[in-house]
């Protein structure tokens, strides 16, 4: 029997490679989105965002007839399971929005049925979960309620979607089995734990990254401080020496999750989250760091700086919470001219191209460690954290 799923914010960067994942093994699938351009977008054959290995997928479930976009939220009432992934992020004052996800759900509650599976996929404040469950037992709808966290990385969904095991957890047995069995089409290992250790797991998981980042972006602040490289000091430290192999290299530590899942968690333990502050100090620190190393070395005021790489992360356009950004603002108070680059970024109409960047500017800042960088040939200064260039990483 073929399943059918709608994914609520399917063309989302989470929702739509798990929807078209579904599609692809046997599903029928939905994506509903409240952008009615990303839904065009897609239901034309295009993605909204860059995911390798995707198009194949797109042009092949578009074609069987397994997969489409729609803004119509009665989608949902004709499928028997229904996965939230809607963006969850914090304010500008660094607080969670509880909220987003029951308030998005609740907003659905004429198209539920007693017999549909809702899956919870987006990262949840501790405790969103069973307040989903309270929330729609308030509103007369009663139904299997799972939490199973997205853990996939952009850019790898779909080769992680496949090989990551899936942490399942429900709000009751049977929303739990249904669950497994749902995430069963697409890879063979399943965890089930509780909501609330699903809903910490996931946290928990995204700011011990985020401190690693954070721990290799001070280890190379004191290195440079004291003029050592430290790209050469990390190679040291890894090689071949297992007990040190997970060490992250140092760079902008940036993007739509890390930052604000960490913050989540602090504001869950009551804002007693040294670690997580510390982390967020470091890591959201370093652009004014190499900014006043910047200007310990040049006078910026007479100078053009180009940035090269606007996107948080290597090989993406996504500009989400980047610290390119950040860099851009600092230096523009400081410097005669920005100019800045992508290779991918396509939503920034103030880009210039990379020849332009690379003839206007005195000095270059890599700001996203894009493959094409490494290759760059110049006779000007270039601050280079990730030492994409091999020519070092002191500032
Ligand atoms: N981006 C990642 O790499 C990643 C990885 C793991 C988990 N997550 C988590 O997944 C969730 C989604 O993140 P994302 O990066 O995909 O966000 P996103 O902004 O790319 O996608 C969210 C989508 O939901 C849509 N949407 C918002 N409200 C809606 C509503 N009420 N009904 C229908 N559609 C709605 C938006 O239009 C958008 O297309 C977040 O909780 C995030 O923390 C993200």
């Amino acid at each position: 029997m073929v399943l059918k799923i709608t994914v609520v914010g399917g063309c989302g960067h989470v929702g739509l490679p798990l929807a078209m994942a579904f599609a692809d093994r046997d599903c029928d699938v939905v994506s509903y989105d409240i952008n009615p351009a990303a839904v065009d977008t897609v239901n034309s054959g295009r993605m909204p965002f860059m995911e390798p290995d995707s198009a194949p997928v797109l042009a092949r479930i578009l074609k069987k007839g397994s997969f489409r976009a729609s803004t119509d939220p009665r989608v949902i009432a004709e499928s028997e399971i229904v996965i939230v992934v809607v963006g969850t992020p914090v304010d500008e004052h660094l607080n969670p929005d509880a909220e987003a996800v029951p308030s998005a759900v609740a907003s659905l509650k004429d198209h539920l049925r007693p017999d549909q599976l809702l899956v919870l996929r987006s990262t949840v404040y501790p405790g969103v979960t069973r307040l989903v469950e309270r929330r729609l037992a308030e509103l007369g709808v009663v139904l299997d309620i799972a939490f199973c966290p997205e853990r996939i990385a952009e850019g790898k969904a779909f080769t992680e979607l496949f090989s990551l095991p899936q942490i399942v957890s429900g709000c009751s047995e049977q929303a739990v089995k249904r669950a497994s069995e749902l995430f069963g089409k697409l890879t063979s290992q399943i965890v089930v734990t509780s909501p609330e250790e699903a809903e910490l797991a996931k946290l928990f998981t995204n700011t011990w990254r985020y401190i690693k980042f954070a721990a290799a972006n001070q280890f190379y602040m004191i290195a440079n401080d004291y003029g050592i490289d430290f790209d050469r000091v990390r190679h040291a430290i890894t090689f071949d020496y297992p007990r040190a192999v997970d060490m992250p290299g140092p760079g902008f530590a940036a993007g739509p999750c890390l930052f604000k899942d960490t913050m989540q968690l602090a504001a869950f333990n009551n804002n007693n989250f040294t670690l997580g502050h510390a982390s967020m100090m470091v890591n959201e620190g370093l652009p004014l760091y190499l900014v006043s190393k910047m200007e310990q070395k040049w006078d910026l005021s007479v100078l053009r700086i180009g940035i090269l790489g606007m996107a948080f992360k290597s090989e993406s356009d996504d500009i989400r919470s980047s610290l390119s950004y950040k860099l851009k603002r600092i230096l523009r108070f400081k410097a005669l001219e920005v100019l800045c680059s992508d290779e991918y970024v396509s939503d920034d109409p103030s880009l210039l191209t990379f020849d332009e960047v690379m003839n206007k500017s005195d000095i270059l800042v890599i700001g996203a460690p894009h493959n094409r960088y490494r290759t760059v040939s110049t006779d000007k200064p270039v601050v280079d954290v990730w030492n994409l260039l091999g020519n070092g990483s002191v500032v």
